[in-house]
């Protein structure tokens, strides 16, 4: 039973119903639950809801779209038309944004999408998710492209959901990151996880490695050190997994820490990564930096990318933030031809533990 906990809406009501905007953000937070619990009720049916497969229609990505991706997407899309509290929307699975038109009404902000990520793995019944990111709308008239190209930083709240065993969804609104379990019988989201905090530290790495021979020497030399353990510069052992979703990478870092990766590569020179910026990176990245985490490409802090294109791609490596700073640091390093060894800021000298 829920009763006393603290269901989504009251948090939203608690803590940001009384700031700019805040009631009607609180509002859209939750539109964009019931987005959730609508999509996780369709894939939890599984075959059983006849939305297996795979379409013969292709989005704007280059990738077969399968019918949850459609399903998904149009439950965003009527979500945000109905409810008034989005002038524009842009999707991965959509070529352009499309701002709200009458008779629906628009509203103070822009919402920018995943409907649902990592869906290659959905007739495997691996777990999947929805990415979500808000920024605001401009004050007057029809949202035009320009207008959804903010950097991460001017995100008002982003979030994900995740469809495992159980459903998920995981905000922030800039003053922490707060995890929500769907109650599926009461159909309410409770507050399970306040204040997430991504572990410093972390022994574990997730990445692609049959792309290794497309990395670059820094991402190389990182993997390369962990794979060694014990017997290499680390001294001690690391473990790997990569699931291919990334919510469900994402999550499991906000759970217990480690290292996610989709960097830079040479196996498509025309893509700087895989990842998109505006709806997997951007959200990502916040919700990670509220829990104490890092995201970057290697180079750039991701929430400080001014965007060029919607559909743009950028490099990502995010969680705890010991590592994601060394291989920030081990780009810096190759980028400036020196190849010093590692020193952990914990050590070196303005560090805590100076010798
Ligand atoms: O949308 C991208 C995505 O499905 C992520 O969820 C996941 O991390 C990645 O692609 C997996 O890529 P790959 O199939 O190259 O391992």
């Amino acid at each position: 039973m829920h009763l006393g906990r603290t269901t989504l809406s009251k948090f939203l009501i608690e803590n940001i119903s009384g700031t700019q905007d805040g009631a009607a953000l609180a509002a859209l937070l939750v539109d964009v639950a019931a987005a959730v619990k609508a999509i996780s009720a369709l894939s939890a049916k599984g075959a059983l809801g006849g939305a297996t497969g795979t379409l013969d229609t292709i989005n704007v990505q280059g990738e077969t779209q399968k019918p949850l991706d459609v399903l998904s997407n149009t439950a965003f899309v009527n979500t945000f038309q109905l409810g008034g509290l989005v002038a524009g929307v842009a999707s991965e699975e959509m070529d352009d944004p499309f701002p709200i038109q009458p008779p629906h009404t628009r509203g103070p902000f822009l919402a920018i999408f995943d409907p649902l990520d990592g869906s290659s793995n959905i007739d495997s019944n691996v777990s999947v998710g929805s990415i979500f990111s808000i920024l605001r709308a401009p004050e007057t008239g029809e949202p035009v492209l320009q207008d959804y190209l903010q950097p991460g930083v001017k995100q008002v709240a982003a979030g994900y959901s995740v469809y495992g065993p159980a459903t998920l969804m995981v905000i922030t609104v800039g003053n922490g990151t707060h995890g929500f379990t769907l109650d599926r019988e009461v159909g309410n989201f409770i507050l399970t996880h306040p204040n997430m905090q991504i572990p410093a530290d972390t022994n574990e790495f997730a990445i692609n490695t049959s792309n290794e021979r497309f990395w670059e020497p820094p991402v190389t030399r990182y993997i390369g050190e962990c794979k060694a353990g014990k017997t290499g510069p680390r001294e001690r052992d690391f473990n790997m997994r990569w699931i291919a979703s990334m919510v469900a990478e994402v999550h499991r870092i906000m759970m217990r820490g480690g290292i996610f990766m989709y960097p830079r590569d040479t196996k498509d020179v025309s893509k700087p990564g895989r990842l998109r910026l505006m709806y997997e990176a951007n959200p990502m990245g916040f919700i990670v930096e509220q829990a104490g985490g890092r995201a970057s490409t290697g180079r750039e802090r991701i929430l400080d990318i001014q965007p060029d294109l919607i559909h743009q791609r950028v490099p990502v490596i995010l969680g705890s933030r010991n590592e994601v700073d060394r291989v920030v640091h081990y780009h810096a390093q190759y980028d400036a031809g020196s190849d010093q060894p590692y020193e952990s800021p914990l050590f070196n000298e303005r560090g805590l533990y100076r010798p």
